[in-house]
């Protein structure tokens, strides 16, 4: 047998090394993979340049027949959904399900909104040339923290129940029973959420086998014999398909929850060559321009401000209930509720099945308009005084929630102060980890700042009720016409001021 033995080790060992070989260029980085991928990725960005030139519809500014908000998880979209939205549409306009996506039914014939955390690539099912889209931003860093905190939160109500087993299955009865969308049904809480839960009972569990408790302790983000910790959470497979990047990938339509077949290739290409991100942005930053509004969630007030007038303003006027109140409203004030740790809480507020999300919250309600005739005597300036109202109650109510519900972990007692305390190595790894949100980020305050300075070239306008009136008994008048002619007209003021001076002061000044 010792001759076949010396013949086979060989043959044995090249095909090992072929083998070898074969699954090495597999996942090989170099070579025919970034060639592929590259193809890939360039393939799905001309093709989507190509469809947005198609469908481009020119004037991005003027709100079409449909709203969609594309709520980016954990961005304060909740606040403006039932602070603005719910005042501005009835129910009727609000189309059913809005964030649920099994059920979703977006050929409900008045269906005017559309608010949902699937990506942009739900423009495919909705009428894309009569759509417009509005968004809010994030601070990336801030928006990881963020997520963080409510994957605990809502995973902790869970441990009410004695074990895991016990709390899916009540909680599957309960649903079915009130027939409620929960937070469980909705990307991309029904992966973070249960996994999060998981991890809560088994953290438990492991306690009481050990029945002792390490008093090691550096931070609420690093309370490990309670919570997953926070540096763990952010370098789990889970997070890198679904968190990182989470703002670019949603507004590209390319998340793990895409309608869009091809979404899961571009991104696991991206993901794997990030050099191959740049194409990825570029779609992203052309979509935000195209918005009909960019809000960001730190600057919370002036973002309000701007929704209101940019959107809220022609909601109003094109119900035609309202006549355009374009004067300066009262001065916001400081935000008393800064020190609440974040803007957002509920993302579904356990909407029933009937379109009336705030039927089980009627607290919440309290302050809006009749429920069937939101629009009333609504104006811009009344628009910003309800919003304020009901803004307030809608943080007090979420702070109460989250401090009942973190109760049983209460050593993961998350502040602004806590997050200060996070190794500074965490938060470089999640600014390096969300690259290209961090880009977007800053594209989107471009954006911001030029919303700003259009608005307040239209509020500097003298007597502009009157100008406004002479210009749009002559022309048929959007705000947004009125806006750019604003614009236009306080530029030509400035440039000539700009021009006359500097002739005066050259004679004076080395320029
Ligand atoms: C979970 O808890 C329920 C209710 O107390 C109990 O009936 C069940 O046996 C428990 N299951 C396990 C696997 O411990
Ligand atoms: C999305 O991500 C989750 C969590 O990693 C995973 O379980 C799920 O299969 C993914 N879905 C798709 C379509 O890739
Ligand atoms: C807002 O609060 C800060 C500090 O609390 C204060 O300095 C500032 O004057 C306040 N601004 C307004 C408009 O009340
Ligand atoms: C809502 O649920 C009730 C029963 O709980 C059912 O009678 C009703 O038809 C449902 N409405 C819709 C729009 O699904
Ligand atoms: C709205 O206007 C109508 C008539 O224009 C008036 O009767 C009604 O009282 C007003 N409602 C509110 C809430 O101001
Ligand atoms: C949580 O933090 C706040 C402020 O940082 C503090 O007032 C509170 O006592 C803390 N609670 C627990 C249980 O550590």
């Amino acid at each position: 047998m010792a001759p076949r033995l010396r013949l086979a080790a060989p043959l044995l060992l090249v095909s090992v090394a072929l083998l070898l070989t074969v699954v090495a260029s597999d996942d090989d980085d170099g070579g025919g993979d970034y060639a592929h991928c590259e193809g890939v990725v360039k393939g799905w960005a001309g093709s989507v340049a190509d469809e947005e030139e198609d469908n481009d519809g020119g004037d991005t500014l003027s709100l079409r027949d449909l709203l969609f908000f594309l709520h980016i998880p954990r961005t304060g979209g909740r606040t403006y959904f039932h602070c603005f939205l719910k005042k501005l549409y009835t129910n009727a306009e609000e189309c059913p399900r809005s964030y649920d996506k099994l059920r979703f039914d977006p050929s409900h014939p008045d269906c005017k909104l559309v608010v949902s955390h699937d990506d942009y690539s739900f423009m495919s099912k909705l009428p894309s040339e009569r759509t417009s889209v509005v968004t809010i931003l994030r601070n990336p860093v801030d928006r990881v923290f963020s997520t963080y905190e409510f994957s605990v939160e809502v995973a902790a109500r869970f441990l009410v129940h004695p074990n895991l087993t016990s709390a899916k299955l009540m909680t599957s009865r309960l649903l079915t029973k009130s027939r409620a969308v929960s937070t469980l049904d909705i990307w991309p809480w029904k992966y973070l959420v249960p996994w999060m839960r998981e991890d809560l009972f088994a953290r438990r569990d492991a306690r009481r086998i050990a029945k002792v408790r390490s008093s090691h302790r550096i931070n609420a983000y690093d309370v490990e014999d309670m919570v997953m910790p926070l540096h763990q959470y952010i370098d789990d497979p889970v997070a890198h398909e679904i968190i990182h990047n989470g703002a670019t990938f949603q507004i590209t339509g390319l998340t793990n929850n895409s309608y869009f077949n091809g979404a899961h290739e571009v991104r696991h290409c991206v993901r794997k060559h990030p050099d191959l991100g740049r194409f990825v942005l570029e779609v992203a930053k052309s979509r935000l321009d195209r918005m009909l509004y960019v809000g960001l969630t730190e600057d919370h007030e002036e973002s309000a401000r701007l929704f209101a007038h940019m959107v809220g303003a022609q909601v109003l006027f094109q119900s035609g209930a309202a006549n355009l109140d374009i004067k300066e409203d009262q001065p916001i004030g400081n935000d008393s509720h800064s020190s609440t740790l974040d803007p957002e809480d509920e993302e579904t507020n356990e909407h029933l099945n009937s379109t009336r999300g705030l039927q089980n919250n009627r607290a919440l309600s309290a302050d809006t308009t009749k429920d069937d005739h939101p629009k009333g005597n609504m104006t811009v300036g009344k628009l910003m005084e309800a919003y304020e109202g009901c803004i307030s109650k809608l943080r007090k109510s979420q702070s109460n929630r989250r401090k009942v519900s973190l109760k049983m972990v209460e050593e993961a007692n998350f502040s602004k102060e806590a997050r200060r305390q996070v190794p500074e190595a965490i938060l470089e790894q999640i600014i390096s980890l969300n690259n290209l949100d961090m880009e977007l980020y800053e594209h989107a305050k471009k954006i911001f700042t030029q919303e700003h300075l259009m608005l307040n070239a239209q509020h500097s306008m003298p007597d502009t009720k009157g100008w406004i009136e002479t210009v749009c008994s002559s022309w048929s008048c959007s705000p947004w016409k009125v806006t750019l002619l604003g614009l236009g007209v306080t530029i030509s003021i400035v440039l000539i001021a700009l021009a006359l001076t500097t002739r005066r002061r050259t004679f004076k000044l080395k320029v």
